[in-house]
């Protein structure tokens, strides 16, 4: 059995620029979906698959994050006076223990690469997982669990991974596969943002990794790569060279809520499965579309 996985860390320094003037002001991982914000859906899929510790890889102006997981004792005092006891059980529910979330900054917009070594000291030695908090999945299992459920059964390091049309390489970290067993794929390599006639495949890497300490080493030292970033897919195809190595197909949706279209598209696929008023959204739809 491999060393499990209880740390995951999540960079949210990121300027949200695919959703500005949105995220001008709010942090992008607070953006809501339904009835609440990015963050809360990737911190609960991580809890879900037995993730312990969280790590929020943070900037600035982006302390909002921080007070969403914190008490707001206004607000709880208020509610409880007024009896909204249904509200005030939601608003409880997220917020952690206290010493399972922890906070590091990253001090400058230098690449995913360097958000995720930022991490290095709160990692420690042992296998962690990242979740980037753009991309949410809506129902259960989630990603990361069925990840974590490959790992205790393969080791190593995991990324997931979906097809693509070709003309979408150049958005993501592209895997060149050698073989594939049901659903997790060994490969020669993986390649940031290729344009669709350098892409080794059309197997995008999707924001979901279970990585083995290794990883700092080779982002100490890693050289700025597509976009001019530190990029983790670079350290991450030196590492597939000396580790074991899958990318993993799971089922099941996720969402991008990175771009406006794919956070709209969150937004329509949640509401309509909202036991409160999923069938009025539905029928709202129907007579739009008419
Ligand atoms: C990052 C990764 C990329 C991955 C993508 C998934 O890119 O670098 O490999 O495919 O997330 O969302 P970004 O979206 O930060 O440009």
């Amino acid at each position: 059995m491999p060393k499990p996985v209880k740390k995951v860390v999540i960079p949210v320094a990121g300027l949200g620029t695919r959703v500005l003037p949105a995220t001008k002001s709010i942090p992008k991982e607070l953006l809501p979906v339904v009835d609440r914000p990015l963050i809360d859906y990737v911190v609960a899929e991580a809890r879900d698959a037995g993730i312990e510790h969280v790590i929020l890889v943070t900037g600035r102006g982006k302390t909002a994050i921080e007070d969403y997981f914190d008490h707001a004792f206004e607000l709880e005092t208020t509610l409880k006076a007024k009896a909204k006891n249904d509200i005030l059980t939601e608003v409880e529910k997220t917020i952690p223990r206290a010493g399972d979330l922890s906070y590091t900054r990253q001090q400058a917009p230098l690449g995913l690469g360097h958000a995720v070594w930022c991490a290095r000291a709160i990692v420690g030695d042992e296998p962690f997982a990242v979740s980037l908090p753009d991309e949410i999945v809506p129902h259960r299992p989630g990603f990361l669990k069925q990840m974590v459920d490959a790992y205790e059964k393969v080791g190593g390091n995991l990324v997931a991974v979906e097809e693509v049309p070709n003309k979408d390489t150049g958005k993501y970290g592209v895997i060149a596969p050698k073989a594939r067993k049901d659903n997790l794929i060994e490969m020669t390599g993986m390649v940031e943002k290729p344009k669709p006639e350098d892409a080794p495949s059309n197997f995008r890497i999707i924001g979901r990794y279970i990585l083995q300490p290794e990883i700092f080493t080779l982002l100490e030292t890693q050289e700025k790569g597509a976009g001019g970033e530190i990029q983790l897919t670079d350290s991450m195809n030196k590492l597939n060279s000396q580790q074991v190595f899958h990318a993993c197909i799971c089922e099941g949706v996720i969402h991008d809520c990175g771009s406006k279209l794919g956070w709209l598209q969150a937004n329509v696929d949640l509401g309509l499965k909202n036991a409160d008023f999923g069938g009025t959204l539905a029928d709202y739809a129907r007579a739009r579309l008419k």
